[in-house]
């Protein structure tokens, strides 16, 4: 028995209410909670049934052979993938409108065979002049520019792809539905559509989705948990580099990222990224510490940039970009009650350069080390990095594969570093200088006060 009823979700989170309200509890957004009709299958009901058929794990591994990956012919993506494309995999790319998805894929699309690119947002010739742009010239690629899902699938069948690309998924809608394009029930009927087409056929499915602050049109968000893999591309588009960063995989790891850079003639790779967002240091300064990050399997050194200020404020400002202000918070809850620095009133700025975004907890040192160094005014040496993860008790812990951080800190010219004690780390000819407590962080850098 199908049933209609009403109902109240949130077009920026999915979440379901049974009648309106202006907050959505979930996401905490406001008024992004809209009426949708939804056709309801009650459980267990009609007629037709039918007994799955479950298959042994042998049986399937036998057909596993059909899951042979395939390249997408761009080295970042691939990484970021986990090796290439996975056969009947979906795979939903997300960010800001402009920073460079459609460029990527149809780039992508331009060096894999029997692709298909469905584009609800740019008119055929537009594309054409894109692909030109970016230099594909002649290439086998077909282009569509159907919207209504129905015709979207029609031709896929048609067509039989190996790749089908849908930019975006916003656009497409299913004309039984009543909801306007870019809902959460069109988005998420559609996206349903096209991943059991995907799995049924072979072929590899890439949604685009657009996040929008304001969320006005459903985000992405609601369709992670439906793909197999979800790739957020992040970066100030006002900055020339991108950051393609896989936040979930079924079919490879996470932490990986891939980075590209923007030109004039499209999205170019950059095979070795560890010196990129350095930032131009030609003197030292203070407030200011290199730190030697880990993303994926790749080691990268960012400049991590502190300012602290005296504040008139009740409430000092806490500014942080590119990295997670609750560590932020902690870290200076530490330097305060561990050193008596006194940094609770002022106003504090942290910028990580270039644009990327860190998560790693090892960044917890550099960032202290750059606290330190701009409420002292005593600068670190140009040629030293740092990191090491710092805990509550003001204790500075040993983080994963030191010896990679310090060879590539070595490759680019770095002859120091500020380390947590392990006892373990190879002296790699560089000057160490191992911390086991934040105290010991404070005399290195001369600025007990
Ligand atoms: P686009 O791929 O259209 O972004 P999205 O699909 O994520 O919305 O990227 C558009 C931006 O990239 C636009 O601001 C122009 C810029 N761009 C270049 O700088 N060089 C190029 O070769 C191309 C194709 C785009
Ligand atoms: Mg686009």
């Amino acid at each position: 028995m199908a049933r209609s009823q009403a109902e109240y979700v949130c077009q920026s989170c999915g979440a379901v209410y049974s009648k309106w309200q202006g907050k959505c509890d979930a996401c905490a957004g406001w008024n992004s909670i809209s009426e949708e009709t939804r056709i309801a299958v009650l459980p267990g009901s009609g007629k037709k049934r039918r007994k799955g058929k479950p298959a042994t794990l042998s049986n399937i591994s036998d057909k596993s052979a059909r899951l042979k990956r395939s390249s997408t012919g761009i080295a970042e993506l691939d990484r970021v993938l986990g090796g290439g494309l996975v056969p009947g995999s979906a795979i939903l790319v997300g960010g800001d409108p402009g920073i460079g998805k459609s460029t990527l894929l149809l780039d992508m699309a331009g060096r894999t065979d029997n692709t298909l690119y469905m584009s609800g947002e740019e008119a055929a010739d537009q594309i054409a002049m894109r692909a030109e742009r970016i230099g594909l010239g002649e290439t086998e690629l077909q282009i569509g520019t159907e919207t209504r899902l129905e015709n979207i699938i029609a031709t896929i069948e048609d067509v039989r792809p190996a790749v089908v690309i849908i930019d975006s998924i916003q656009t497409v809608f299913a004309a039984g539905l009543e909801s306007a394009p870019g809902t959460v029930a069109q988005v998420r009927a559609c996206a349903h559509a096209l991943i059991t087409l995907a799995k049924a056929s072979g072929m590899v499915l890439f949604l685009v989705g657009h996040v929008t602050k304001d969320g006005q049109i459903a985000g992405p968000r609601v369709l992670e948990h439906m793909v197999d893999t979800v790739l957020y591309f992040e970066g100030d588009t006002g900055q020339q580099f991108r950051i393609l960063r896989a936040v979930k995989n079924r079919f490879g790891p996470t932490d990986e990222i891939g980075v590209f850079e923007m030109t004039g003639d499209g999205l170019k790779e950059v095979a070795n990224p560890s010196s990129l967002f350095l930032g131009s240091r030609t003197e030292k300064s203070s407030g200011s510490a290199v730190f030697a990050g880990i993303e994926g399997s790749r080691p990268l050194l960012v400049e991590i940039q502190a300012l602290v200020a005296p504040s008139m404020a009740a409430n000092p400002r806490r500014t942080v970009v590119g990295w997670d202000s609750a560590r932020l918070a902690m870290v200076l809850a530490v330097l305060d009650a561990r050193l008596g620095l006194g940094l609770s009133g002022s106003d504090i700025y942290l910028n990580v350069a270039g644009g990327i975004r860190i998560c790693e907890p090892a960044a917890d040192l550099a960032v202290a080390a750059a606290l330190i160094s701009s409420a002292t005014d005593k600068a670190l040496p140009l040629e030293t990095i740092v990191f090491g993860e710092i805990s509550l008790s003001g204790d500075i812990r040993p983080v994963p594969r030191a010896d990679l951080r310090l060879r590539e800190a070595l490759k680019l010219g770095f002859d120091a570093a500020i380390l947590p004690a392990s006892g373990k780390t190879k002296s790699s000819g560089m000057r160490l200088s191992e911390m086991h407590k934040l105290s010991d962080l404070l005399d290195s850098m001369n600025a007990r006060t």
